[in-house]
């Protein structure tokens, strides 16, 4: 670190890291901005220009390398995200890498390993914990409030099947993309998404799931819908927790824009259920004894508080925060999906191996 700031690269200079990381890096006085790293020497030259970062590199490993950085945000496509986490750690840089964390939960095991052995911090870009509702809910289930978790039930409806079509700029008018769309292949292409909604949607909201019920899953069966695209666009994904609670999670990605998203989730335990609405920033505790609770209602700044990822990420590294988004959560997370993606090809259920002590 130099003086108390935090030296900070950014990998790959796309839409979500030049719509959301770098100006809240920027603005964040705990920061500076030292590097910048994109394979794509336009997108590089763009970001940097926009945001005035001199240092430039199309090899993300020289980067690494310079002794410009204390920590580096890595927002890629899915499937390079394994291979520059990996080399980020080994030059003992701290990293918030974007979700879905990796592809492979054996890839996620190992960057986990490499992370504790050179005690570096890691944290996965989900933004719902967050939230002063995930943070709640999660109290809520942790002391017991709602008794023993005995189902959890999630909808996630969300507007990306253009993405998934590689025809980016239909979503121009809803983000107007300050610097750039992201590249037609990102979510398109199944050999660098991994997949459509289940790994660039499901994935957030099950990491939510296993964050707020501090549980893991150990057996999924999933059904995915493709319609002609090259990725799945709707998944019906049944599971079961290791305490014996069971779950569904159902996704699809084909709301346009102007419809309403949907995003609520209901956890039911022996004294009560807790319903959590992500777009209206509502929750509510209803216990068996028929009382009912209201919690202050999130704002519309408060629902997906994006910037404040990469905020937690330099709190912790500078040792006064908690990481809301930790990469032992990113890999259970990554363990479901990979068993629904999975189940869905073999069309039957799918166990999820215990962790090794
Ligand atoms: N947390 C969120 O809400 C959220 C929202 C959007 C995107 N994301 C995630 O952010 C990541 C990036 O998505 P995006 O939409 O910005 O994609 P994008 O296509 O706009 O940007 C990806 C960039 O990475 C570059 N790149 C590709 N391979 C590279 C490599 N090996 N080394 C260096 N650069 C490389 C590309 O040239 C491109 O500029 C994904 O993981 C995505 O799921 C998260």
């Amino acid at each position: 670190m130099s003086g108390d700031r935090v030296r900070v690269g950014v990998v790959g200079t796309g839409w979500w890291a030049t719509q959301v990381h770098l100006a809240a890096l920027l603005a964040n006085p705990n920061v500076t901005v030292t590097a910048l790293a994109d394979t794509d020497p336009q997108r590089l030259e763009r970001a940097a220009v926009h945001f005035g970062i001199n240092e430039r590199f199309v090899d993300p490993d020289a980067m690494f390398a310079s002794g410009l950085l204390d920590g580096v945000v890595i927002a890629t496509p899915h499937a390079t995200h394994y291979a520059l986490v990996k080399a980020a750690l080994e030059h003992d840089l701290h990293v918030l890498c974007e979700k879905p964390f990796v592809l492979e939960a054996s890839q996620g095991h190992e960057l986990l390993g490499i992370a504790r052995e050179r005690r570096r911090h890691m944290l996965v870009g989900f933004t719902y914990q967050y939230t002063r509702h995930a943070r709640l809910a999660r109290q809520m289930i942790h002391s017991g409030k709602i008794g023993e978790l005995l189902f959890v039930s999630g909808l996630f409806a969300s507007m990306v099947e253009a993405y998934y079509r590689g025809n980016v700029s239909e979503y121009e008018s809803v983000f107007n993309f300050p610097v750039v769309a992201p590249d037609r292949q990102t979510y398109s292409d199944p050999r660098l998404s991994g997949g459509g909604q289940a790994q660039t949607q499901v994935s957030h909201a099950m990491n939510m799931v296993f964050w707020v019920t501090g549980r893991r899953a150990t057996e999924v069966h999933g059904w995915m819908l493709n319609r002609g695209l090259p990725v799945d666009l709707a998944d019906a994904i049944a599971y079961r927790f290791d305490n014996g609670a069971l779950g569904t999670m159902a996704s699809t990605g084909s709301l346009r824009p102007g419809q309403p998203q949907q995003q609520e989730f209901r956890y039911y335990g022996t004294r009560g259920f807790l319903l959590q609405e992500l777009i209206q920033g509502k929750l509510t505790v209803c216990m068996n004894d028929g009382t009912t609770e209201s919690v202050p209602d999130l704002t519309a700044a408060e629902t997906y508080p994006g910037e404040a990822v990469t905020a937690g990420w330099v709190d912790v590294i500078r040792g006064c925060g908690e990481n809301l988004s930790d990469a032992e959560t990113a890999v259970r997370t990554v363990e479901f999906i990979e068993a629904a993606y999975r189940s869905a090809a073999r069309g039957s259920p799918v166990r999820i191996a215990p962790p090794s002590a």
